[in-house]
């Protein structure tokens, strides 16, 4: 049953992340606080899943997982912590919790986004994998994260809110693969890195992550429409009052819709060479599109 592997996982990933983080008992003690309230406190674990399941599929070690799947984690809160920020989207609710800068403040925000992201390098840096894994992985991750990734899909989404109109359906793709689909991607590579997969398999398994990528934005995109803020965990309605460039902007709800399911036929189709073995990773592709959280 995927259902039961992936809640097993998912509490091993809280026991690990909780072990990375700095102890709140040691100084700065308000930093450490809101490092635990941005990594601890709610969240689906979707990134450090499919490094669980990436790597099962590969036959990877589960304890070498343990080192991508914290570290994906620690990158993904620091950007939603900053990503809330009042000069980013300004929101005041995350996982059901006070966004980070509500519950302390802006500086403790910025500071707490940093220390969790250069955390995760730390964790990266003693993975108990051989050297070139570890340079591996670190590499990833940090292309990922970066202005060709994440921080360049951020800057992109900014310089399109409030001129989501001029915006085309391949600039909108674009924008969403490096905010969204470039830690996913990496996701899955650092995963199947630590079973020494060859190039070959990293390229198919792309595939299936550029699918899973752009879908779960899509999805984000039409929940911010069609959600409500208790179930959804954040304020309803931003994108819109903002004009944020999104598919339900761009498109329209059913097509977003339609695009979502074409999305979900390509994950099936990239995964369709490793036949049952990638079960876990079809079930994540699934949750994503399905997902009403
Ligand atoms: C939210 O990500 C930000 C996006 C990339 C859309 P998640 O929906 O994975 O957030 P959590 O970790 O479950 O809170
Ligand atoms: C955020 O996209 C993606 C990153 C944090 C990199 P959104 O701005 O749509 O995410 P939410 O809706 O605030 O979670
Ligand atoms: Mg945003
Ligand atoms: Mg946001
Ligand atoms: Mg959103």
């Amino acid at each position: 049953m995927p259902e039961a592997r992936l809640a097993q996982w998912r509490e091993r990933i809280d026991l690990a992340l909780a072990a990375a983080l700095p102890s709140t008992d040691s100084g700065p003690g308000r930093l450490h606080a809101a490092m635990h309230h941005a990594a601890l406190l709610g969240g689906k674990r979707m990134r450090p899943l499919l490094v669980y399941a990436a790597g099962d599929l590969f036959g990877a070690d589960p304890t070498a997982l343990d080192a991508p799947a914290v570290a994906i984690e620690l990158v993904h809160a620091y950007s939603l912590v900053h990503d809330d920020l009042p000069a980013m989207d300004d929101d005041d609710l995350r996982r059901n919790q006070p966004t980070v800068h509500i519950a302390f403040d802006e500086a403790t925000a910025i500071l707490a986004g940093d220390a969790l992201q250069t955390q995760a390098f730390s964790v990266l840096a003693d993975a108990p994998v051989n050297d070139a894994v570890r340079v591996a992985l670190m590499r990833t991750l940090a292309r990922a994260a970066g202005s060709a990734g994440m921080c360049g899909g951020q800057a992109l989404d900014l310089a399109a809110t409030g001129n989501s109109a001029v915006i085309g359906i391949d600039a909108l793709e674009h924008l969403h693969a490096l905010k969204t689909g470039a830690l996913i991607r990496a996701a899955v590579r650092m995963g199947a890195l630590c079973a020494n997969a060859t190039e070959a398999e990293l390229e198919s398994l792309d595939a299936y992550a550029d699918a899973l990528g752009l879908a779960f934005q899509v999805r984000d995109d039409i929940l911010d429409v069609e959600s409500d803020s208790d179930t959804l965990g954040k304020t309803v309605g931003k994108d819109a009052a903002q004009d944020k460039a999104t598919f339900p902007a761009l498109l329209g709800l059913d097509a977003s819709q339609g695009r979502l399911q074409e999305l979900a036929a390509r994950m099936n189709d990239a995964l369709a060479p490793f036949g049952e073995r990638a079960g876990l990773l079809a079930a994540l592709g699934r949750q994503a599109v399905e997902r009403s959280f």
